[in-house]
């Protein structure tokens, strides 16, 4: 059983096997933040990308509970060099961990911190917990290899739909048919007035083509059995 909770934008709370990761961990300053920074507990940080806006609390929250941080060789060095335990990685690497493993892939994007430090490349994460797979795209436009993606067999998607720095909804539906996850949960939109969507409407179109959908409000979960 693992345990999916979205703590608004594309902050992602994640447990099963004993093991909690969080992923994109901004809560300070979020307008749609389902939990503050001393309000959430991690064996790992998993980042997408370093704009503030994934980054957030990541070294507040490292230091209070011991996660370590796992991202990109450029992003794990930033954490390590300010306190944090870290695991450099980078697109297409496999992390393996008691309970489960995580693997990095591509997303077109940007990545930079928010004082101007290159972050590396942005990815897109898979994570295996308790025979779940989870796809958590980060920030990404729609590109075409999302179906080697879903080729490792998801049974959800956690997709930006807010468009501006990201996919729209028409483009993440468009993923959808590529990444064939049993489920999918629309992320990334009404954190600020450039991304306003209508995510009920958008779980509407793709149960229209025959996903499972949900758009959960900041602070509530789904339970993949
Ligand atoms: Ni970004
Ligand atoms: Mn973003």
């Amino acid at each position: 059983m693992v345990e999916v909770r979205f703590l608004g934008h594309a902050a992602t709370w994640i447990k099963g096997n004993g093991v909690q990761i969080l992923i994109d961990p901004f809560l300070e300053g979020n307008p749609l933040a389902a939990a503050g920074p001393d309000e959430v507990e991690a064996d790992l940080i998993v980042l997408t990308h370093a704009h503030g806006d994934h980054w957030g609390d990541t070294l507040r929250i490292a230091e209070r509970t011991g996660a370590k941080v796992v991202s990109t060789f450029e992003i794990a060095s930033y954490a390590s060099a300010r306190g944090a335990e870290a695991w450099p990685m980078n697109i297409g690497g496999t992390y393996a961990f008691e309970g489960g493993w995580l693997k990095f892939f591509p997303a077109w994007h940007s990545s930079s911190f928010p004082d101007g430090t290159y972050g590396g490349m942005p990815m897109g994460v898979v994570i295996e917990l308790a025979g779940k797979r989870i796809y958590h795209a980060g920030d990404t436009a729609l590109f075409s290899d999302m179906r080697l993606i879903g080729e490792v067999g998801l049974d959800l998607a956690l997709l930006p739909i807010g468009d501006t720095f990201t996919m729209g909804p028409d483009d993440a539906l468009r993923a959808l048919e590529l990444l064939r996850p049993k489920a999918v949960v629309p992320i990334h939109y009404n954190t600020f007035p450039p991304i306003q969507q209508d995510g009920e409407a958008f779980v509407a179109r793709a149960e229209a083509l025959g996903f499972e959908g949900q758009a959960l409000k900041p602070g509530e979960a789904l339970v993949l059995e």
